[in-house]
């Protein structure tokens, strides 16, 4: 892992969950920490990288010397990324972002009072999948796209489909219940038709360095194609 490894290469990374407001007092979201993603910032900056953190709702401090963006609801996380990766080299989606948003939030407290309440949900913006769309994968134009999957069971198998369907150059396939708040992960790097390699278990800090590393490796395969 060397120090220039990522120098004059500027890097959008995604991190945390997305909230989904129900009323303005609740919403829909989930266990991400964003400790994943932000360990990737700043691991990315001791590689010599420039880091733009696209960063859902978390509690932790922002690593020296990268450009956060605070956002709270997928569509924010949206626009957020679609400006930065104009100027970016590689975009890494690590945030958990909510699949679903609530159709029509209301304005006021929603008050107790039947046995039952049934909200409408609607689709979220597929973030990662807008990006890849936006140009042919191995397009000079294109960034690397990287994506993780959080799976419960077939981690590898949906992990590749996941890898395919949203036309990612990389993809991070981890075990959900293992990872989520975690300081730990043990994840599966997917790439090309059968490329794979196992990180982990280990600390955040350390598995994103040999994520950083294979990133590299990407950027030096597309080039050399
Ligand atoms: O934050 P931590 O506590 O450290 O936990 C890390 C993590 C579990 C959140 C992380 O390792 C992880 O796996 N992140 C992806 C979570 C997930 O399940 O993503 P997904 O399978 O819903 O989506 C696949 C990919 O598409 C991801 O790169 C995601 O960022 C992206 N996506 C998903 C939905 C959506 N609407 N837009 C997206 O861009």
């Amino acid at each position: 892992y060397a120090p220039g490894l990522l120098s004059g290469l500027h890097l959008t990374i995604t991190a945390g969950p997305t909230r989904e407001a129900i009323d303005p007092v609740r919403f829909i979201s989930n266990h991400s920490s964003g400790k994943m993603g932000y360990a990737l910032a700043a691991e990315a900056v001791q590689a010599g990288a420039r880091v733009t953190l696209i960063s859902g709702p978390v509690n932790l401090p922002v690593p020296d010397r990268v450009h956060c963006i605070a956002v709270t609801t997928a569509q924010e996380m949206l626009e957020a990324s679609l400006e930065s990766t104009e100027h970016s080299d590689v975009f890494i989606g690590v945030a958990a972002v909510a699949d679903y948003r609530v159709s029509d939030a209301s304005d006021h407290k929603i008050k107790k009072s039947a046995e039952t309440l049934q909200l409408t949900l609607v689709r979220n913006p597929d973030i990662i999948g807008t990006l890849a769309q936006k140009s042919a994968a191995k397009s000079p134009q294109r960034p690397l796209i990287v994506g993780f999957a959080a799976e419960t069971q077939h981690i590898e198998q949906y992990g590749r489909e996941k890898l395919q369907r949203k036309n990612l150059d990389l993809l991070f396939a981890n075990d959900a219940t293992a990872t989520f708040n975690s300081d730990d992960i043990c994840a599966t790097a997917l790439w090309d038709e059968d490329g794979s390699q196992t990180l982990g278990p280990a600390n955040k800090n350390l598995v994103a360095r040999q994520m950083l590393a294979l990133i590299a490796e990407r950027i030096r395969a597309r080039q050399t194609d």
